[in-house]
């Protein structure tokens, strides 16, 4: 399959579109309780994590597995793995040792996903089409390596920072071809500044320039929007 338009499926509101996809990562939990899940950053995801540590689930058998990092100390407040921890899992009774970040050892991140494809795969997108840390013009085979951040990302993400120039430049990101390793994948965008992307990436041709178009060539994706 070369080319699939992805139906984006419009939610009522930001609380529609956390519990929506609370639902799903819920349902896969407790009909596998045993699950590999990937798992987002950003602010899109944070009414997730709110909605899943709301709920009496069972996280002892789940091993999770993060998109990306900054390079940058871990234990500092915008580190991703602090806001996992914060989020999500100092909440939940996973145990810490099952919370996988990609590192420096990038081979050593790829042989944990490798073989057993993880069950479920939560994304973001970037205004500029990124998932993960993907950036346009990433190899659609691309695996887990260290990358350098786009421009617009950066400008995108000095939100959280106190400045532009606060926003480390690099990161390690699980590549586009480990993400669409995974048995299915939910895209979960919020606000109008991601809809013209959305469209562009859904709907629009595959290419590595807008690196979410990849989502096109998998078969098990749900695309969720709210503005
Ligand atoms: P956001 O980021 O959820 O903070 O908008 C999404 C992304 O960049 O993938």
């Amino acid at each position: 399959m070369e080319w699939r338009i992805l139906e984006i499926k419009v939610l009522k509101d930001y609380e529609e579109l956390s519990s929506f996809v609370a639902n799903i990562v819920e349902t896969q939990i407790k009909e596998q309780p045993i699950s590999r899940l990937i798992l987002p950053t950003g602010s899109t995801p944070v009414g997730l994590y709110k909605e899943l540590v709301n709920r009496e689930l069972d996280w002892s058998a789940v091993m999770t597995y993060n998109l990306d990092v900054y390079i940058m100390n871990p234990s500092h407040p915008q580190s991703y793995q602090t806001f996992m921890k914060e989020n999500l899992f100092d909440k939940i009774n996973i145990y810490p040792s099952n919370c996988q970040f990609p590192d420096r050892n990038v081979q050593s991140y790829e042989q944990r996903l490798k073989g057993i494809p993880a069950d479920l795969c939560i994304l973001g997108i970037g205004t500029n089409g990124h998932i993960a840390f993907n950036e346009p013009g990433s190899s659609f085979d691309s695996r887990t390596r260290v990358v350098h951040l786009d421009e617009q990302t950066i400008k995108d993400n000095s939100r959280f920072f106190g400045s532009v120039d606060d926003v480390p430049t690099q990161a390690i990101t699980m590549g586009l071809g480990t993400i669409m390793d995974s048995k299915k994948i939910v895209l979960m965008a919020n606000g109008v500044n991601k809809l013209n992307i959305l469209n562009v990436a859904m709907n629009g041709e595959v290419t590595e320039d807008v690196p979410a178009s990849i989502l096109q060539r998998h078969d098990n994706v749900e695309v969720f929007y709210c503005d």
